[in-house]
């Protein structure tokens, strides 16, 4: 009989709980936690290299080394004053950030290698987030492909152009799991999901870094933001994390993990304080955790001016913080100036040891020597490689097909017998409502790069140019206004787009976020429709409804979080998410509406029907009172649903996919070993598409309570009509795992469901017992302080 039941404990159907005094298989030791290597930073010619310097360097170049400073902006691009260039030589800079451009990063890195004393070249960094020149879908888009090609190939093709114009290094990936849509640089991550955020960040590594980070075409990686950040409390940007140690190491961590094994050489400490410290000088997640557990063999860049930030953190002064940051473990300062101008004094005083300078130095020294930049500081940078590589044809029709695979279909209903999308290339006429439809700069999206507007392809373009036959008018309706507008609205605006809704034959509404509604410091109280863009839909949809009870009217999103967008969802004939696609969001989008590229997106983030349901997301825990419509007493709200409104996981396509067959490898197995889930998955529809078939699982009964369940696999499949294809997921020890009370990473006996299907939302189900004892991954990690 269980514990469960001898306490009285009702456990979920699934049987089974861990009798306590069960012998503990080891099946991994503590060092199998170890990358695979320690990431090449530390080999033994860059660390010959830096330790040869390092006896030749004074105090005062130490901690230049340890300093990274802004460009200035001139008219034709990044500068840098006299003082800075003054700086270069006299040794006492080790990077900038901001500079980029053939011409100005090579005359900057010949001072730095000619004239300065002991010669040692410039690291030169920049947020190279979603492209370069050539944009791409923001990150929450893309990972909404569930396409780790796709996230390799777009950071692969920004590590090619931003090399050809000097930048060395990059602030990217951002793999923070962000729940909170209020949160405004959820855009710049994976969404809310460990699992997906993992696969991505480690693809966007590999893209960036290349086969060989020495290689010409290789930029450096930073995964950010060092740790928890996208937990900001009440979504509002910089704020306290409230985290549990174990949530830390079970949701927010893995990406970071993630990271590291894929090889990443930088990472950058979050704003936040996690548990009372802020990371900038939290030296338990900075060294204990990053260095000595997890082997990183890179280095650490403060955030900007974050170091002094510790001060207004409360921590102390100018010193005080500076010698906290030093000790807690980040290498290079970014913006601020507090190691140099206050460390020396310090060092040369006794109170700061130096070998914590010394090693902060060999950490950046040997980055330096890892990229090539003591073979070749310029790294073959010359504006010719910059006219060859920058928005090539190639480039740009990457960026289509990344964008096309990172729209969502929300809905698609049947209007007038067939379903509102593809739309009928034989219409007269279509009206395109909604300012964002001609703005460019938005389809860009937040953290652009380089990127101009005028590269950008608009909807509005994009239509017309794949409809060259049919008459497409345009009204903006309403301005693309930040705060929500209540109450009934009417103006102009609102009449022309009405009577354009009137005459087309079909309408296509395209609303949503500018792009400087999310990214950093754009957080809003509120996720559903800014300014008065739900009153122009609800007066377009009854102004086309009027005319004509059967008209199509397609709502088109334009945006960088999750939008609470119950009544478009309910009220129009179709609903896509298209995000900000980057330079080519029209032509993408088009592909999609007319049916030239059927939708296979999915959401990479569970979007919410009103934002008081936020923090929302799929792999939440049960409690002890689950949601239910049948009783009051329960978990959920009394004025709204708890569901969302859509799903993590769920995107439509214009065909329909079958699962059935689901089939084990075996029904019982140990800790230490593996299952095969097999399913058929048939395409049902009459057109050929592509899914993305997701498989969940669930611990039944566990020690400490666990998600309702968690993404562990998804394939893409592409099926002709009637196609059928038997796709298999492995599960393994890896995936059963969980940190227990004691923080050890355990497989626990008991009984296990999965689930495959198209979303989180999946009903196709299967069982498994772990059967054993409890098998120990690995033991606890340093202890949370
Ligand atoms: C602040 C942001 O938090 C960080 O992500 C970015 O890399 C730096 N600024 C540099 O621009």
């Amino acid at each position: 009989m269980s514990i469960a039941h001898d306490c009285g404990i009702q456990s979920t159907s699934h049987r089974y709980f861990m009798p306590l005094a069960f012998t503990l298989v080891i099946v991994a030791s503590a060092s199998a936690q170890r990358p695979p290597s320690d990431t090449g930073f530390a080999n033994r010619r860059a660390t010959r290299l830096a330790d040869s310097l390092l006896a030749l360097m004074t105090l005062e170049e130490k901690l230049g080394q340890l300093t990274q400073t802004p460009a200035g902006f001139g008219q034709t691009g990044p500068t840098v004053d006299a003082g800075g260039e003054q700086m270069v030589r006299d040794g006492k800079l080790g990077s900038f950030l901001n500079l980029y451009g053939a011409d100005v990063t090579r005359r900057m890195q010949r001072i730095a290698v000619e004239e300065s004393r002991l010669h040692i070249p410039l690291i030169l960094g920049f947020d190279v987030i979603h492209g370069m020149r050539t944009i791409f879908p923001v990150p929450l888009a893309t990972a909404g492909s569930f396409d780790s090609s796709a996230a390799a190939r777009a950071a692969r093709i920004a590590a090619v152009e931003a090399t050809a114009m000097g930048v060395h290094w990059t602030f990217a990936p951002m793999v923070d799991i962000a729940r909170d849509a209020r949160w405004g640089r959820i855009v710049e991550g994976a969404g809310e999901d460990p699992y997906l955020g993992s696969v991505m960040a480690a693809a966007q590594v590999r893209g960036f870094q290349g086969d060989n980070l020495r290689a010409p075409t290789s930029v450096l990686a930073t995964m950010k933001h060092f740790a928890a950040y996208g937990g900001a409390e009440a979504g509002r940007d910089y704020n306290v994390v409230s985290v549990s140690e174990r949530d830390l190491w079970n949701v927010y961590l893995p990406p970071f993990h993630a990271a590291v094994r894929a090889g990443v050489g930088a990472v950058m400490p979050s704003f936040n304080e996690i548990n009372g410290t802020p990371s900038h000088a939290n030296d338990w997640l900075l060294t204990d955790v990053l260095r000595k557990y997890w082997h990183f063999g890179g280095m650490v860049v403060s955030d900007w001016s974050a170091i002094m930030e510790l001060m207004q953190h409360g921590l102390g002064d100018s010193v005080t913080v500076a010698t906290r940051a030093l000790h807690a473990g980040v290498d290079m300062e970014m913006s601020s100036a507090l190691y140099r101008n206050k460390l020396a004094t310090e060092v040369r005083a006794g109170r700061v040891p130096k070998s914590l300078v010394d090693s902060a130095v060999v950490h950046i020294l040997r980055v330096k020597a890892a990229l090539g930049l003591f073979d070749d500081p310029y790294r073959g940078s010359s504006t010719e490689r910059e006219r060859a590589n920058i928005l090539t044809a190639e480039h740009r029709k990457a960026a289509r097909e990344i964008a096309r695979e990172a729209i969502v279909l929300l809905t698609n209903r049947t209007v007038g017998g067939a379903p509102a999308l593809p739309l009928r290339r034989d219409l007269r006429s279509l009206a395109v409502i909604g300012a964002l439809a001609v703005d460019s700069a938005s389809a860009l999206g937040a953290w652009h790069g380089i990127g101009r507007k005028e590269d950008a392809v608009t909807v509005l373009d994009g239509l017309r140019r794949a409809l060259p036959n049919v008459a497409i008018s345009y009204a903006a309706g309403v301005p693309l206004d930040t705060v929500r507008v209540e109450g009934p609205v009417s103006t102009p605006g609102i009449t022309e787009a009405e009577q354009l809704a009137r005459s087309a034959d079909a309408i296509i509404l395209v609303l949503g976020e500018t792009g400087d509604m999310s990214g950093e410091a754009a957080s809003r109280t509120s996720v559903e429709l800014p300014g008065a863009q739900l009153q122009l839909a609800q007066a377009v949809v009854r102004a086309a409804r009027a005319s004509n009870p059967t008209k199509v009217v397609i709502a088109v999103l334009m945006n960088g979080r999750p939008l609470a967008v119950q009544w478009l969802a309910d009220s129009t004939s179709a609903l896509v998410e298209s995000w900000h696609l980057g330079v080519e969001h029209g032509n993408a989008l088009a592909d999609i509406l007319l049916g030239d590229y059927a939708p296979s997106g999915k959401l990479p983030v569970s979007v919410p029907r009103v934002t008081g349901q936020l923090p929302i997301y799929y792999n939440h825990k049960n409690t002890g009172r689950p949601p239910s419509e049948r009783e009051k007493w329960n978990s959920k709200y009394i004025d709204a649903p708890w569901t969302p409104l859509f799903p993590f996981g769920h995107g439509l396509s214009y065909t329909t996919f079958g699962y059935t067959n689901l089939r084990l490898s075996r029904s019982t197995l140990r800790g230490s070993d593996s299952v095969t889930l097999t399913v058929d998955l048939t395409n049902t529809g009459k057109r050929a598409g592509t899914e993305v078939a997701q498989l969940y699982l669930r611990d039944d009964a566990a020690s400490v309570t666990r998600p309702v369940r968690e993404l562990r696999g998804f394939h893409r499949v592409t099926l002709q009509p009637g196609q059928s294809e038997t796709v298999s997921f492995r599960l393994g020890p890896d995936d059963f795992a969980f940190y227990d009370r004691d923080m050890r990473r355990v497989v626990e006996p008991g009984g296990f469901t999965v689930w495959v299907g198209e979303s989180s939302a999946a009903t196709l189900e299967g069982h498994f017992t772990v059967t054993g004892g409890v098998t120990v991954l690995a033991p606890a990690p340093p202890r949370f302080r």
